[in-house]
C-alpha cells in the first residue's frame, strides 16, 4: 500500500501526487516510470516518476485524467492509498555533458520532460527548453521548467500565452541559431514527437523520443507495448521508453494506441456511470 501524502489539481484534468514510495524514491533516475494498480481488481497505469525525495521517501507524479483509471485515480484524495505502486521501471534516460540540449515538451508531456531536463541541467549542458500546450490553462510546470533552463520558451496553440503556434515553430528557430545543438528530446503527443524528429532529420541532430505506448504487465511478457524502431520490435516497457526519435515507426505507434478507444469508451462510461470497483 502506497500512502497520497499531498494532491493539487494543476488544471482541470491534469493532477500531481505525491506518494509514499522509500525504495523508489531512492532508487529512480530520470526517464524512469512506476506502475500503479489502485485497487485489487485495477489495471496497471504507467507513470514517469516526475521527482522525488529520498530523505522523506516520497515519489511525484503527475497525471492527466483520460480514462477510467486515471479518473479513478484523480479521484482520490490525500490520506487514501494504492494498492501498487511497482519500480522503477524502464531504462534511465542517458545522460552526459554534451553541451547544448533543446528539451521540447508538449502538454502532460512536459511532466516527463522535466525530470530529463533536470538531469541535463545538473550534468552542465547549457539547456534550451521549448514547452507548449493547447492553451494557457492547460500549460504546466512553466517555474520548475525555468529553474532547470538556461533558456525558456513558451508558446500556446491559442496564443492564450507566448506566441500562438506549435513547439515545433520554436525548435525550427532555435536551430536556425549558429548554436550547435548535440541533442534534442522530445515529450509529447505522438504526433508531436513524430514532427520534432522530422524536423531535426535533415540537420542530422541526434533525437531522443519518450514513447507513451499502452503498456499491460510492464515486464516485457506480454507484447503490448510493442513497437517497431529501427525495423526491429522493440518493447517500451523494458527496452525504453526513450528510443532514437529518427527510427521510431510514429505511424504504426499511432495506429496502436487507437486499438482499444471502443473498449476504453466502454469503461469511461461504465465508471461515469458508479462502478467505480474495477480500479
Ligand atoms: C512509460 C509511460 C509513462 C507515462 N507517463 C505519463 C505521465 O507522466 N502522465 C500522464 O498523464 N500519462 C502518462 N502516461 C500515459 C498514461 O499511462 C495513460 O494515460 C493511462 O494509462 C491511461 O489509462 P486510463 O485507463 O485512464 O485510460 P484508457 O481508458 O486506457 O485510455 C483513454 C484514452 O487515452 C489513450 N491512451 C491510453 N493509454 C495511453 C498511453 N499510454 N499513452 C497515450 N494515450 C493513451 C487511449 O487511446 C484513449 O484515447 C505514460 C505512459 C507510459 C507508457
Ligand atoms: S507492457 Fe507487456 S511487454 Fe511491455
Amino acid at each position: 500500500m502506497a500512502k497520497i501524502v499531498t494532491k493539487e489539481r494543476l488544471s482541470e484534468q491534469v493532477v500531481r501526487m505525491t506518494v509514499v514510495s522509500p525504495r523508489i524514491a531512492r532508487k529512480r533516475k530520470a526517464g524512469q516510470f512506476v506502475v500503479l494498480i489502485i485497487n485489487e481488481q485495477g489495471e496497471r497505469i504507467p507513470l514517469t516518476i516526475v521527482d522525488s525525495d529520498p530523505e522523506i521517501g516520497t515519489l511525484t507524479i503527475i497525471f492527466q485524467e483520460v480514462g477510467k483509471s486515471t479518473m479513478h485515480l484523480g479521484a482520490l484524495n490525500e490520506g487514501d492509498e494504492i494498492a501498487h505502486v511497482v519500480g522503477p521501471l524502464g531504462r534511465p534516460t542517458y545522460i552526459e555533458n554534451f553541451g547544448t540540449a533543446v528539451c521540447v515538451g508538449g502538454g502532460v508531456g512536459i511532466a516527463a520532460l522535466y525530470p530529463i531536463t533536470h538531469a541535463l541541467h545538473d550534468a552542465g549542458n547549457r539547456v534550451i527548453s521549448i514547452i507548449g500546450a493547447r492553451n494557457k490553462d492547460l500549460l504546466m510546470l512553466e517555474d520548475e521548467m525555468g529553474a532547470v533552463s538556461d533558456e525558456l520558451l513558451i508558446c500556446t496553440d491559442d496564443g492564450s500565452y507566448g506566441p500562438q503556434g506549435f513547439v515545433t515553430s520554436l525548435l525550427s528557430e532555435v536551430v536556425e541559431r549558429k548554436e550547435k545543438i548535440k541533442i534534442v528530446v522530445a515529450v509529447g503527443p505522438v504526433p508531436m514527437m513524430h514532427a520534432v524528429a522530422e524536423l531535426t532529420r535533415p540537420y542530422g541532430i541526434n533525437t531522443v523520443v519518450s514513447l507513451n505506448s499502452i503498456m499491460l504487465d510492464g515486464t516485457g511478457m506480454c507484447g503490448t507495448c510493442r513497437c517497431e524502431v529501427g525495423g526491429k520490435t522493440r518493447f517500451v516497457c523494458v527496452e525504453g521508453p526513450e528510443f532514437d526519435g529518427h527510427e521510431v515507426d510514429f505511424d504504426g505507434l499511432a495506429k496502436r494506441q487507437k486499438a482499444y478507444l471502443e473498449a476504453e469508451k466502454k469503461a469511461v462510461l461504465r465508471y461515469s456511470c458508479g462502478v467505480t470497483g474495477e480500479g
